[in-house]
């Protein structure tokens, strides 16, 4: 009786002194996928494990272009959200650490083949397809018709009525550079972005800006993902949704635990935590409504069906890769931001 007593009240004591072991832990955790999801990210885990994180957010290349810079002093442990292409660079270029997580078997197959695709550098997060989305108040203040295809947004009618970010910081524009050019090819492709570059007002840094703007009727019609469109939609803005004719790219939002990390058994709690179908849910109450990559995790009515969009066979591993982003964001850079509107 007395054995057991005292084997009780050491274990308890042992637990006590983990938990506060555990509280005394911290993650850093760098976020590319929108804030509000970013925050409930970094408290969800919080909550779950007594982790204290310290989250900071910045868009998918800027958050590329933070870990290559710090990848002789890490100061970033896991980077978690944005689109997958920066992800994969970084595990070309030996930047993030490779992990096989036990979660893997509730995963879809897409975010599978992103992880096998980089020697298991990344995985999956979400994914959801590119399109535009436009204020129908500002539409018809203007006279403009409703605008259905890629094309139609560089028909002149629309000079200054477009928006998109700026492809070097962002994963959403690079996406956009790189899906005009599997759709139409290089050529086609760039000429199609030069001809939208006379009509666009301004490249933003963050990828969702564009349509938070035209939420608050500061512009008429904003290249975004389509769940990005969705969401003001449904917060009440006067927002619809396009899926263009041609067809679109779409994302495999991503995750990568970042080599040298210094708090290494926190970020691959974190990793483990964040493909649960719990952790994944919480998007949700925070409207993002991308397909989650744990088969059990929650979608919402509200969410773009990619099953009827017409997607193209994007090539991940192909715009992913280290010498082709550099290729088509210096292309830009030199035949299209330069160009005068
Ligand atoms: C938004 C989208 C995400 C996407 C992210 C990329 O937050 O909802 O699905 O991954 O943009 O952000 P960025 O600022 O790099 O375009």
């Amino acid at each position: 009786m007395k054995k057991t007593t005292t084997i009780a009240l050491l274990s308890s004591a042992l637990l006590a002194s983990s938990t506060a072991l555990a509280s005394a832990d911290k993650l850093t955790f760098y976020c590319s996928a929108q804030e509000e999801w970013c925050q409930v990210m970094a408290n969800g885990f919080q909550d779950a494990t007594g982790i204290e994180v310290n989250m900071t957010r910045k868009s998918s290349g800027e958050t590329f272009a933070q870990v290559k810079a710090e990848s002789s002093n890490p100061k970033g442990d896991v980077w978690w959200g944005g689109t997958g292409d920066p992800h994969l660079q970084a595990a070309e270029e030996g930047l993030t650490e490779p992990y096989v997580s036990p979660m893997r078997g509730e995963l879809n197959d897409w975010a599978i083949s992103q992880a096998e695709s980089a020697g298991d550098k990344t995985i999956g997060i979400y994914s959801g397809a590119l399109g535009y989305g436009y204020n129908s108040d500002l539409l018809k203040a203007n006279n403009l018709p409703e605008p259905k295809c890629w094309k139609d947004l560089t028909k002149p009618e629309y000079k200054g009525h477009v928006q998109m970010a700026n492809p070097n910081s962002s994963g959403t524009a690079y996406t956009t550079l790189a899906t005009m050019v599997q759709l139409f090819g290089e050529e086609d492709g760039f000429q199609f972005m030069k001809d939208l570059h006379k009509n666009i007002n301004q490249y933003t840094k963050s990828g969702s800006a564009p349509i938070k703007a035209a939420g608050r009727g500061e512009n008429t019609i904003g290249i975004v993902f389509m769940h990005d469109a969705v969401n003001q939609a449904v917060s009440g803005f006067p927002i619809e949704v396009v899926a263009p004719c041609e067809g679109t790219g779409y994302e495999i939002g991503s995750m990568s635990i970042i080599k040298g990390a210094r708090n290494l058994e926190e970020a691959k709690k974190f990793y483990d935590w964040a493909l649960t179908d719990e952790a994944q849910s919480l998007a949700l109450g925070v409207k993002a409504f991308q397909v989650p990559s744990n088969k059990g995790a929650e979608t919402s009515p509200s969410a773009p069906d990619l099953s009827s969009i017409k997607l193209i066979d994007y090539d991940f591993k192909k715009y992913g890769s280290s010498d082709e982003r550099k290729r088509l964001l210096k292309k830009w850079d030199d035949e299209v931001s330069t160009l005068p509107q």
